[in-house]
Formats: C-alpha cells, structure tokens, sequence
C-alpha cells in the first residue's frame, strides 16, 4: 500500500516534476496524468477518491458520514463492510483526514494543510494503517495496544485504520478487542472489512457500521468515463457497459481492467472486441445474440448461434446463464424498470425494455423455465450444450400465443384433431373444459370425467395435471436433487387411488421411486386426497396396461399431440389461477 501520495500535493510535485516551472501549475487532472505516467502507479490508485464527493455510489454513507461529522458526532469505531472495490479503504481514509484536518474535523478535508498532506504521503505518525491481511497484523496490534494510550503527537486524534479486519487472527481481535473496551478518548479505529460476518461479535457491536454497496452498473460506467477522459484513453460505450459487467460491482477491478484494456489497445479505441481479444469472450453477446432468435422463434438462428458460441471457446453453462440472466432482465423490465436501470449500462436497459414490451410475460416465465431446467439437467449428468439446444427448441416449437382467445383457438384445433383419433375418453374432455376457461368458479362447476371416478376415487387426472406444477416445486423444495429427474416426469393416469407417473428413463424413474413419499406428501397437502403413486420409465412394457380406460396411453405413444394438450391444459391452468 504504502508509499501513499497525494498525486496533487505541490511540495511533491516541485520535488519530483522539476519540467515544470514554477509559474501556471497544470490542471488536477494533468497533474494526475503525469504523475502516474512519471511514477508508474496504478490507474486506481491515482483515481482514490481524496474528498466524500469523490466517492461514487455510496450515496447513503456519504450523507450519514457527512452529517454525523457535521454536527461534530464522532464515534469511537467505524465498521466499513461491503464488496471488495467499492471505496472502503478510501473512504477510511478520507475520514482520518475529515478527522485530523487542521481546519476539521470537517467532512470535507481540504487535502492541503500539513496535516492532511502528511496522511496522504502516508508520513502521520498519528495515522496508523494496520493491514489485518499481512503477516506483520498481529505484531501490529500488540504495539497499537501499547502505543494507544499516549496522546497524539500532532494531531488531534489517533487514527487506526484497520484494513481487512476480517483477517485479524484470534489472538489478534482478542487483543484488539482489549483496546476497544476501554478506548482512550483521543483514539478513532476505522475498520474496514468484506466479510463482517467473520469478525466476533463483541467487536461489531462496538462499532458504528456503514455498508457500502456494489457499485451500480451505470455509476461505475460514469466514472470509467471520467477517468478515461482525464487519462487520454479512447474507449467506446459498448466497451465501458462490457468492462462494468465484467467488475462485478467493484469500480477497482473496472479500473484495472480499463488500464489493462489501454495497453492492450496502444493508442486505439478500446471496443468490445479489445476486451474479449484481451480477456476472454464471455458469452454475453452470444446470449444476445441468441435471446433475439428464441424471440424471433428462429430455431435455425438458436443452432447456428449456439454453434458459433461453442466453437468460439464459450462455456455452455456460462452461456446458459447469461441466457438466464438476460429474459431475467426482460421480466424485470415489465416489473421494475428503476431496478434494470441499475443492472444494465442506459443502452441495454433501453433495449431490454424495447424487447420486454414485445415478449408476452408467460413466455419470458416459460424461458425462465426451460432454461433453469436445462442447467439442472446439465449439472446431474446431462451435456450443457444439448440441454440448452434441446430446451431453446422446445420452447420455440411449443410456445403458445398468450392471450386467452388464442389459447381457445388452440384448443379448439387440437381438440378436432384429437376427435378425429375417436378415442380419447381422458384427455379431450380435460381439454374440453379449457375451452371457456371463463372463471374459477366455472371451473369447479365442471363436470369430472367419468373413467377417474372408480370406487368413488376422489380425484381426477386432470386435478393432479393442474397441480403438478405445484406439487413438483413443493417436492423439489422439499428434495432438490429431484429437480432433473422430475422436469421430465409426466403424470400418465388416475385410477382409483393409484397415481401413474412416467419418467423418462429407468434412471430417472428409480431416483424418483425413492421418494414417491414425498410426492404423496405434497399431493395430500394440495389437493387433500391421498394417492400412491408408483413410477414407470418412459418407453417400459408395463406402460400401455397401466393406462386409463379409453386407450390414453396408446394414443400419446402415437400421436405427440396429447402432450401439446397437457403442456396446454397446464399452461392454461397457470394462466387462470395466476390472474
Ligand atoms: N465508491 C467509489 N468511488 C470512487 N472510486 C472508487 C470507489 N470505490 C472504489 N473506487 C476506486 O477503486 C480504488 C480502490 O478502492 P478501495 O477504496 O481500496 O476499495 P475497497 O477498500 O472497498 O476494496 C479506489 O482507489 C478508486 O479508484
Ligand atoms: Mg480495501
Ligand atoms: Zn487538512
């Protein structure tokens, strides 16, 4: 960390810069820009903020800081938590001299008197900072123990600045927490950490906690501007929105990214091409790319983009959710376009919500879906690649119109298509009944279809179908390993009190068969009849026999239209209970 210079102190300037005259000082920012260049110093460390104005993104911790100093409330110990890179350390700094200024304490230290001056040269003898990271902690604060009891020897106060405080060993918080006890009245700790929760209790609550936040996506692309501008480096939007992506919400690492990138680029403008030349492709274009196919319902442009992403080293995991994370934003851009503007740079919020008002919400839910079962699917064995392709296709080619009056129209089609197979005694008039999905009520009023009633069975095929989804989150909930093989199980047949499901393979039926409990658990709970259910994998023998009567099974064997009607029954089930 140390030496720590004030890049804009004059004295050092004069001392270190002798090209330039004494008459007409160059701007702040020149002289921030030379005195890197001359000095070899990190793009960040140039850019500290030195004033709580400086400090971007920290509205709620500035305005608290600024008016506890302001009307002269000091505590005796800071806690600074929050992620790593987003002004902790500065700001610890900033207040030693918001502390100790000549002409403080003050929340706004003027950086220039000799006190301030000399806390940025790092020369205070009254300004400690101890890093808890380094072997040299706890010998540190054995000696801040002893130290702390004399008075200041120039300053106003003591000031400890206690960096990754997380990492202070037993001994050292235990001796640490001796001092914090019975504080002398001239002392001030300043405890900065990423982890809070590692730090005993006994110190925590000893301290007056500030939490800093992630710094906001547009925020962090502001001041990457800024910095930019003040250095010379000739970066394009798309470039800045790809570095604060990649940062995480640390404005640190965009900072050093954005130095790297600079480098890199020599002289030319930094794009979103240097940064995956320079870094590595993150598959967030793809995922564009591929967002707009499943969209445009363009199952050859989800191939081809898919194709392109893998050969171009892209991780399929990584892609997939990306994929996610983008239809999230679409969701939340109908829900809550302020959160958006936080999450993305202003041109892709502007965009997501230009594409969010052209998705219906149940297919960007049927997305949400698809594609948090293809990365189950892909982490219980499955191959990334052919879980998303397989999901993105299936959603293309399935995907309903939203509205209500499409959905019937759909009905309708299916149901003559269906009529004209003169078997169906289950499905159709589980279809049937969807056609005027007017009301709830309606919907209870509806007849039951005679073959589920043996012996009085208290429950239909068609209320088992509705509640599956239901039952299923309640079982995964319960159970989450069960997430892959259940997304493949389909509810076959009612009869009596024996419930059939089929999986998709022997394996997934076996996993399954082992927590039939859980699944009868569920069932009891939402629909309040007790079923045994037992498990048949997709393409076994025994599956025409257990069918219900009118041949159900061997129809679904046949003809994939059946399980358009239950993804449709299903989904205008959702549909009805969701509005
Ligand atoms: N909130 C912020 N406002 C302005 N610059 C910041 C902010 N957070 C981090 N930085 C930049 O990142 C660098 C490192 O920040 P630092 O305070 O050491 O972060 P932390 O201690 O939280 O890891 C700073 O020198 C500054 O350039
Ligand atoms: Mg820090
Ligand atoms: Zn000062």
């Amino acid at each position: 960390m140390r030496p720590l210079v004030n890049p804009y102190n004059p004295r050092l300037l004069r001392s270190r810069f002798t090209a330039y005259p004494l008459g007409g000082w160059p701007k702040r920012r020149e002289f921030r820009r030379l005195y890197r260049e001359r000095s070899g110093v990190s793009l960040y460390r140039t850019w500290r903020p030195l004033v709580f104005a400086d400090l971007v993104g920290q509205d709620a911790v500035v305005r608290t800081l600024t008016s506890a100093l302001e009307s002269g409330r000091l505590a005796h110990a800071y806690l600074f938590s929050g992620p790593r890179g987003s002004g902790k350390t500065s700001a610890a700094k900033i207040l030693a001299r918001c502390i100790d200024c000549v002409n403080g304490p003050t929340a706004v230290p003027d950086n220039t008197c000799e006190n301030c001056r000399a806390i940025l040269a790092g020369s205070a003898l009254d300004v400690l900072e101890i890093d808890a990271a380094s072997n040299r902690g706890i010998d540190e604060i054995r000696a801040l123990r002893d130290a702390v009891k004399f008075a200041p020897a120039a300053m106003r106060m003591k000031v400890y600045i206690i960096d990754e405080a997380h990492m202070l060993t037993k001994e050292g918080a235990n001796a640490f927490l001796k001092t914090l006890e019975e504080p002398p009245p001239h002392a001030v700790f300043i405890l900065a950490t990423t982890e809070p929760e590692k730090l005993p209790v006994t110190i925590l609550s000893r301290c007056q906690r500030y939490a800093f936040a992630r710094i906001a996506i547009p925020v962090m692309i502001d001041k990457m501007k800024e910095v930019a501008r003040g250095e010379g480096i000739a970066i394009d939007d798309g470039a800045l929105a790809a570095i604060a992506y990649r940062a995480d919400g640390g404005l640190r690492d965009a900072l050093t990214m954005l130095e790297q990138a600079a480098a890199f680029a020599a002289g030319a403008t930094i794009t979103a091409e240097t940064l995956d030349i320079a870094f590595g492709a993150t598959g967030r274009n793809f995922a564009q790319t591929l967002l707009d196919a499943v969209v445009a319902r363009d199952a050859a442009g989800v191939l081809a983009t898919i194709e392109t992403a893998s050969d171009a080293g892209a991780d399929m995991h990584v892609l997939t959710r990306s994929l996610l994370a983008a239809f999230r934003n679409l969701l939340v851009a109908r829900v809550d376009p302020d959160l958006l503007a936080r999450d993305l740079a202003p041109e892709d919020a502007r965009h997501a919500a230009e594409r969010a008002a052209n998705v219906s919400q149940a297919a960007v839910v049927r997305a949400l879906r698809v594609l948090t079962d293809a990365l189950s699917l892909a982490r219980s064995g499955g191959s990334p690649r052919l879980e998303l392709e397989t999901g993105l296709l299936r959603l293309i080619f399935t995907s309903e119109d939203p509205t209500l009056d499409a959905l019937s129209t759909r009905v309708k089609s299916l149901e003559e298509r269906l009529a004209g197979d003169a078997a169906p005694a289950v499905a159709v008039p589980s279809v049937r009944k969807r056609e005027e999905p007017a009301s709830n009520a309606e919907r209870k009023a509806a007849p039951k279809p005679e073959p589920q009633k043996r012996d009085g069975g208290p429950v239909s095929l068609q209320k088992v179908r509705a509640a599956w989804q239901n039952v299923r989150g309640k079982v995964e909930s319960q159970h989450p390993p069960l997430q892959g093989p259940l997304s493949g199980v389909r509810v076959e047949s009612v009869e009596g009190d024996r419930l059939v499901l089929v999986a998709r393979n022997d394996l997934d039926a076996n996993i399954v068969r082992g927590r039939t409990t859980l699944i009868e658990d569920a069932i009891s709970d939402l629909l309040g009849t007790s079923l045994h259910v037992s498990l048949k994998a997709d393409g076994s023998p025994a599956r025409a026999k257990g069918s219900a009567p009118g041949g159900v099974a061997s129809v679904s064997a046949a003809e994939p239209s059946i399980d358009d009607a239950d993804a449709l029954f299903n989904y205008a089930n959702e549909r009805i209970t969701n509005a």
